[in-house]
């Protein structure tokens, strides 16, 4: 058996407000403590989608009732909420600015690049921003960073072109970060067949079936490249993001998967095989996360993992609503045993054991003003 740190995942679907059939805050960090996850980042595109202070409301209230697990919530940059100087406390209510730059699932992509510099300009200076901005809208979103000199922070990195850019930019002393998912480091575009989906057969033309994913799974060569330049990756992050299995079965999936029940497994196993170290793990998920987020830590929180355990990764265990993975029948080594989570056990042998609500806001009123200090503190270490 081995202890270890409750894991924080900064990215994360949770679908409440509006698609409570895919997943909710009650399954979704139900999920995420099976999977050793202790504190998730939601993001906001949701139906209705989280941009100012009642849509915040709709959401924060939802977890504070169901979740199970510590959380906070992103707020999303839209056409209409650039004013950000006008509405100072919100900001600090979120967990930071998600602007999604590229076509995905929901309805926040922001096409201006006259919008993207007013929340680049207007978004307060020390709270994150991240970006959903695939290839060519990632470099420009750099330029971006560097010329308001403010720190970003890019999801879901997939290809050779960007984490080498990335890489390019750290070295010049332009504050970006950046996340990669499980699904982007350990599957290729050659998996989309074995992933299945009903899809594949009706237009097997272009079809990705239930492999249908923003980003999309890349080329082995890009997924040569983020092993090779691990250094330069920040984060791990699932991008948990959940749909039905007849949703994903449909003529036109949704892009998406769920992920945080099998992100320690996967992991667990290339420890096991020499890929990753347990150090590579922990800043990946525990302490970068906690930097670049500004997350305070969890007292009394860790989780136990029995690292011999070898099995079959099997939806049909798993906690999240919508009743699939796409890393099916995948043996791996290492499961996670149980979760202490401030003070309670959370997790026992398949079971979750604390009651809905009794996840914490880590943005809420009482934790803002740690926010704020640990954020000053940051600046004078830099
Ligand atoms: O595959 C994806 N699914 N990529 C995203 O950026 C959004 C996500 C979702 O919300 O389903
Ligand atoms: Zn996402």
């Amino acid at each position: 058996m081995i202890k270890l740190p409750g894991l924080i995942d900064p990215h994360v679907h949770m679908r409440e407000p509006g698609q409570t059939h895919k997943e909710d805050w009650d399954s979704g960090t139900s999920a995420a403590l099976a999977g050793g996850v202790t504190m998730v980042l939601a993001m906001p595109n949701t139906k209705p989608p989280i941009f100012d202070a009642s849509t915040l409301d709709l959401a924060l209230g939802a977890a504070k009732e169901k979740a199970r697990c510590d959380y906070a919530q992103f707020l999303g940059a839209g056409p209409d909420n650039i004013d950000w100087g006008r509405h100072k406390a919100l900001p600090l209510q979120a967990a930071g600015l998600k602007m999604y730059l590229d076509q995905t699932f929901g309805e926040l992509r922001l096409d201006s690049m006259t919008l993207w510099q007013s929340h680049f300009q207007n978004w307060p200076k020390n709270l994150p921003i991240v970006a959903h901005s695939e290839s060519r809208s990632m470099a420009a979103v750099i330029l971006m960073a560097a010329i308001y000199d403010r720190p970003v922070h890019i999801a879901h990195i997939s290809l050779k072109e960007e984490v080498l850019l990335i890489k390019a930019a750290k070295e010049r002393g332009i504050k970006v970060t950046c996340e990669v998912t499980p699904h982007h480091l350990f599957l290729t575009e050659e998996d989309i067949s074995a992933i299945g989906g009903a899809s594949l057969r009706l237009a097997p033309t272009g079809a990705t079936g239930r492999g249908e994913v923003r980003p999309r799974l890349a080329a082995k060569e890009d997924v040569e490249a983020l092993w090779q330049n691990l250094d330069v990756i920040d984060c791990f992050a699932t991008d948990h993001a959940p749909h039905t299995l007849a949703e994903k079965d449909s003529e036109t999936p949704p892009p998406g998967f769920p992920g945080v029940e099998t992100l320690l497994p996967l992991l667990l196993t290339a420890i096991h095989e020499g890929r990753l170290t347990i150090n590579d793990v922990l800043s990946r998920m525990v302490t970068n996360p906690r930097r670049i987020f500004s997350l305070p830590e969890q007292p009394e929180t860790w989780i136990e993992v029995d690292e011999k355990a070898e099995y079959e990764l099997r939806a049909a265990n798993m906690h999240s609503r919508c009743g699939w993975t796409p890393f099916e029948g995948w043996q791996v080594k290492g499961r996670v045993t149980r979760v202490v989570l401030r003070g309670r056990e959370a997790f026992k042998d398949g079971k979750i054991l604390v009651e809905a609500g009794y996840g914490r806001n880590v943005r809420a009123q009482k934790n803002v003003e740690s926010t704020e200090v640990s954020f000053r503190a940051l600046r004078m270490i830099k």
